[in-house]
């Protein structure tokens, strides 16, 4: 079940340039069929496929892509470093490339980029930072097995307990950012490689004050290929975010320093 239109026609312009990041590790099915749905919702952004050299052939599929499309561009990387790491790296390309606003999404439909007009709606309602969230009113999960929900709510309920954080769906991927937001939390301190990139982030974003809104979403399960998740993902999370539970308790935990812009590649 997937969101065949678009919600409205509105055109995003105002907000500055879009970039769609889309991280890819052995997503060569979905690539060609996840870009063609965000070039379909929102025609103005650009999408940024940022791959880990995929076994599987995604970074030789999505150069065909770009090769047709100017709105499409590829960042090979050269192995599989996990999707902070990806992330991050999108971040600074489309940061030096002029990008206003940066989009997380995933590449296996997940996120349905029908909905993105919602999160960019949020940012020009005020939001420093847009969260696409599964567990708000309004916000629901299609075909995942209890396991992953039950994982996802514990792991969303124990960070929210852990580092006193407002935030619903605090490990969600769908998201975004206005390019301030970026700068202001610190990008180069984040060490997290695998999911809890994504509580890092928001809780990061917090700390520094910025403005942050969730958006309920329909997260839909993959149909094709499968979830990276693992059992390393998972305890690096939970390490991580009970150490920065105790560590922000001790008063060991500066809010973020603030970056300043990078160079811009064409401004
Ligand atoms: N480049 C790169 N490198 N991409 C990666 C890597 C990596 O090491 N690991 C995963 N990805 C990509 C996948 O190819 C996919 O496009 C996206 O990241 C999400 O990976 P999935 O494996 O499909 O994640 P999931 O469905 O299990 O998890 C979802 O829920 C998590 C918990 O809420 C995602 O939305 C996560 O972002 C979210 O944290
Ligand atoms: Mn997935």
């Amino acid at each position: 079940m997937t969101d065949s239109s678009t919600e409205g026609n509105e055109t995003f312009g105002d907000l500055g340039r879009i970039l769609v990041i889309i991280p890819t590790y052995n997503e060569v099915v979905n690539i060609p069929l996840i870009t063609a749905r965000v070039r379909a919702a929102v025609p103005e952004a650009h999408i940024l496929v940022a791959d880990d050299n995929s076994p599987d052939g995604t970074g030789d599929e999505a150069d065909r892509l770009a090769a047709s499309d100017p709105h499409i561009q590829v960042l090979h990387r050269k192995g599989k470093e996990g999707l902070g790491a990806a992330y991050l790296a999108g971040f600074r390309w489309g940061i030096e490339h002029g990008f206003d606003v940066l989009v997380e999404m995933d590449a296996d439909g997940s996120h349905q980029p029908e909905q993105l007009p919602r999160l960019l709606t949020a940012l020009r309602g005020g939001a420093d930072l847009a969260l696409g969230s599964r567990w708000v009113p309004g916000g629901e999960v299609v075909n995942w097995p209890v396991s992953r929900q039950l994982i996802s709510r514990g792991g969303s309920f124990y960070s929210r307990t852990m580092l006193k954080v407002q935030i619903r769906d605090v490990t969600g991927g769908y998201r975004a950012f206005r390019k301030h937001t970026l700068l202001g939390i610190g990008m180069s301190e984040v060490a997290s490689q695998g999911y809890c990139f994504q509580v890092d982030l928001a809780w990061r974003a917090v700390r520094a004050g910025f403005t942050v809104a969730e958006v309920p979403i329909t997260f839909v399960e993959r149909e094709f290929g499968s979830s990276k998740m693992s059992r390393n993902i998972l305890v690096e999370a939970l390490l991580r975010v009970t150490s920065w539970g105790v560590n922000y308790r001790l008063g060991r935990v500066p809010a973020p320093v603030a970056e300043v812009e990078v160079q811009t590649a064409q401004s």
